[in-house]
């Protein structure tokens, strides 16, 4: 059962009316759902269907320390882009083991610290990044393990910025080159060859492009081991696509057609693992969104409306700064008011009150009227939200809350303008 219900017409998380949260710590306001999350992330696992593999999580979705600790004693290993995520994921106890460390550009210092702390592998992504990874290795006596991250050229669809799989795209290496740049670095003495990753793109809603990249990761994998590869791993990224239009369904509340496809996180990943489970090695993956996106909430309140000739603007005390979402990628996040009052419906433009005219969290949306005052959610905010936060026209970023049931705590303090 979902953890968000109206009750009374009350929009509530779990057991806690989110308007008593806004009371009790101010607006705007990251509020998680323990349950959600976890949750969310028994299906993903559930899509496995008992066949032995690694979740490794990838802090860049959420990296507050208690939902790391939370996933963490889950039992998940966690993927990290940097070395301050590496930091904050054994500092909330996953085992340097179930470490992997993904992205273009890691830096000497983070390749230094990554080996001291003996993670599982490195996600490379070209062949200077091997040679100075052989090279730093080398220098303390160690040997790293590695998985080539390959470019599969499929499109994955969805909005430029968050496709990565694309040949002009910068992420990992054309996997025609593969076997050569992975026969080139099981020459070198400080390399341990492991295998292969491929990580499509984000928010993918259709099942036909896992099917289609596990099949290609499968082509390759098949490939190198003709080439004298011992391909022993392979991760399959992450990608998996949440439902954020629709989220809350009510009948207080305007009808959002789902442009997601209606499956779930489990389902896309489930269409995968059959030709993943016939590659004989060991699988592993790396969900960000489909684990916390929907464990998450912002809230924010009304500061004014404004009407024009043109539009009618509800101004908010939450900005792009808070969510950048909408602005960067014209994200869409279902807003729904914390108390429904049977008002009728409107078409706004829900806006922040930064001087950009990006910062907007809606434009034309239909929504129940709303006052100054009045309190709204924007859903689905878990994944990419607070960890894109910034403190753009000086804005102190907004505290996180934690509901587990009846009970609720702060697990990142508010900023102050002290602390700018
Ligand atoms: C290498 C890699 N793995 C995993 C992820 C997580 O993606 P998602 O949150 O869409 O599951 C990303 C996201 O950008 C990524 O770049």
């Amino acid at each position: 059962m979902s953890a968000y219900t109206y009750r009374d017409n009350v929009f509530t998380v779990e057991d806690v009316p989110f308007a008593e949260l806004a009371g009790t710590y101010g607006s705007p306001l990251y509020v998680y759902s323990k349950k959600t999350i976890l949750d969310d992330m028994r299906r993903i696992e559930a899509a496995f269907d008992g066949m032995p593999h690694t979740t490794y999580y990838a802090v860049k979705a959420n990296a507050n320390g208690q939902i790391l600790r939370l996933l963490a004693e889950a039992g998940l290993g966690a993927d990290v882009g940097s070395g301050g995520e590496l930091f904050l994921a054994l500092r909330a106890g996953f085992p340097a083991s179930k470490i992997t460390f993904s992205g273009v550009g890691k830096r000497d210092d983070e390749i230094t610290y990554a080996l001291e702390q003996d993670i599982y592998a490195f996600y490379v992504e070209s062949v200077q990044e091997i040679g100075v990874l052989n090279q730093i290795a080398g220098s303390m006596g160690k040997r790293a393990r590695i998985l080539l991250r390959v470019n599969l050229d499929i499109d994955a669809g969805g909005h430029a910025y968050v496709s990565t799989s694309l040949r002009h795209n910068k992420f990992g290496l054309p996997h025609a080159k593969a076997l050569e740049v992975l026969q080139h670095a099981q020459s070198l003495p400080h390399i341990d060859v492991r295998g292969i990753h491929s990580h499509v793109g984000s928010q993918i809603t259709k099942s036909a492009i896992f099917v289609k990249a596990a099949e290609a990761v499968a082509a390759i994998v098949q490939r190198l081991r003709d080439g004298g590869i011992a391909v022993q791993d392979v991760d399959f990224g992450g990608g998996f696509g949440i439902q954020y239009h629709g989220f809350i369904r009510h009948r207080g509340l305007p009808v959002e057609h789902a442009e997601e496809a209606h499956l779930t996180s489990t389902e896309l990943l489930r269409a995968a693992v059959p030709t993943l489970r016939k590659l004989n090695a060991s699988i592993s993956i790396q969900p960000g969104r489909a684990i916390v996106a929907h464990g998450g909430v912002l809230l924010t309140k009304v500061l004014y409306r404004k009407e024009t000739e043109e539009k009618t603007f509800l101004i908010v005390d939450g900005a792009m700064n808070d969510l950048i979402r909408p602005a960067l990628y014209h994200s869409h996040h279902q807003i729904v008011p914390l108390l429904l009052t049977g008002a009728p419906y409107e078409t706004v433009d829900v806006v922040g009150p930064i001087c950009e005219s990006g910062d907007f969290f809606a434009n034309d949306r239909r929504v129940p009227r709303m006052q100054r005052g009045d309190m709204m959610a924007l859903m689905c905010a878990g994944a990419y939200g607070y960890v894109q936060a910034s403190n753009y026209n000086a804005r102190p970023r907004p505290a996180e809350i934690m509901v587990d049931g009846a009970s609720h705590s702060v697990i990142r303090p508010r900023e102050s303008i002290e602390t700018l």
